[in-house]
């Protein structure tokens, strides 16, 4: 394991913001892992695992070892008429994971084409979009367990999956994801019931769409609405779409008939952040170099030099509006440190 002192963040978050860690290292096999671990316990430093940063804040410099996960690999465990499993490395890229898939005619995951990222950090928030979630296509999860010291394999139903979160979201950094077993269909049954997919696949006069239609349906929409990460420093959705009781929704909708909800229950209804936030007035805003997105306004947006805290307190002030003209408390989506 080699360390490297003093080194900037900037090049290793999709914010972008000028934040240091004391100590950087790069893990591409799982004895780093152990290893890297084992350093940080014998110096009593805390430890950081990071994929490519898509979904990370920092409001203030790392004191401690940032572990940048780049174990690689994709390898077929098994093979049906029907189904493959494959094991696919913690450090590979998502969407280049998903095209793979696509080209080889393996489906299940089209509709998460181009979501930034990497696979490992895949199930910790169960990424989603277009009526699809990662956990539909994950068969386990192995990685290391550091409170007992242990290599461990988490079969689905352990990992306590639900609306963008899992057990490894609500137990941070406990489990270190070296690789995920997917399963996918040579058969698969295409999700174009998202209205934005159905949209795009009617424009273009698709009747019976490919796989191939489906994910660049996918692609299509998300370069619509959604801002470069290259371009505009972001971490997609910054918020998640909030879930209020029934009693809550129906004196909501009846003082704004236009809000966008959806049933998820007899009880609950799950609310567009996206909308809310606009209503409050905020989509387009900008405040020096942080902004609310012009066309998605779920997506905070760095515009040059800013420092994750200015990012942090732009966030605060949209949670409060938020709060004070519809009582509805949003949650972060992006990971604060
Ligand atoms: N809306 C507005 N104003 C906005 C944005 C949205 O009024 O500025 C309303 C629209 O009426 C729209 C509705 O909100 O019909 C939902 O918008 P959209 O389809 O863009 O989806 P979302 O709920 O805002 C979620 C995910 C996205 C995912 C899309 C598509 C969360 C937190 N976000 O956004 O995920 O791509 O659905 O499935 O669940 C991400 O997590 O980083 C992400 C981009």
């Amino acid at each position: 394991m080699t360390t490297e002192q003093n080194i900037s963040l900037k090049p290793f978050h999709f914010f972008a913001s000028e934040e240091k860690c004391n100590f950087f290292t790069r893990i591409q096999n799982t004895s780093q892992v152990h290893e890297s671990i084992k350093w940080c316990n014998e110096n009593k430093y805390p430890i950081l695992f990071i994929g490519s940063g898509s979904n990370v804040l920092f409001t203030q410099n790392f004191v401690g070892l940032i572990a940048k996960m780049e174990i690689m690999g994709i390898k077929k465990l098994n093979e049906t008429a029907s189904s493959l499993i494959l094991e696919v490395g913690a450090g590979e890229n998502w969407h280049h994971f998903v095209s793979y898939c696509v080209q080889k005619g393996w489906g299940g995951l089209e509709n998460l084409s181009l979501i930034p990222g990497t696979v490992g950090a895949s199930p910790i928030q169960n990424i989603g979009a277009y009526g699809v979630e990662v956990q539909e296509c994950i068969q386990s999860i192995n990685a290391y367990d550091t409170l007992n010291n242990t290599w461990i394999t988490l079969p689905n139903k352990d990992c306590a999956f639900g609306y963008r979160t899992s057990l490894f979201k609500q137990v941070p950094n406990r489990y270190i994801i070296t690789h995920v077993e997917f399963i996918l269909h040579k058969q698969p049954k295409l999700r174009t019931d998202y209205g934005a997919i159905r949209d795009v696949l009617h424009d273009k006069g698709i009747k019976n769409p490919s796989l191939e239609n489906v994910a660049a349906a996918v692609v299509e929409i998300r370069t619509n609405k959604l801002p470069d990460p290259k371009k505009l420093g972001n971490a997609g959705s910054f918020f998640k779409n909030p879930i209020i009781s029934k009693d809550q929704f129906e004196v909501l909708d009846k003082n704004f008939p236009t809000m966008v909800a959806y049933p998820i229950s007899n009880f609950e209804y799950k609310i567009a952040a996206g909308w809310l936030i606009e209503a409050a007035g905020w989509k387009g805003i900008r405040k020096g170099n942080v902004g609310c997105y012009e066309k998605q306004a779920l997506v905070i947006v760095s515009y040059g030099i800013v420092s994750g805290k200015e990012i942090f307190d732009f966030s605060e002030e949209i949670i409060h509006s938020v709060y004070e003209k519809f009582k509805v408390t949003l949650e972060r989506e992006v990971n604060v440190y």
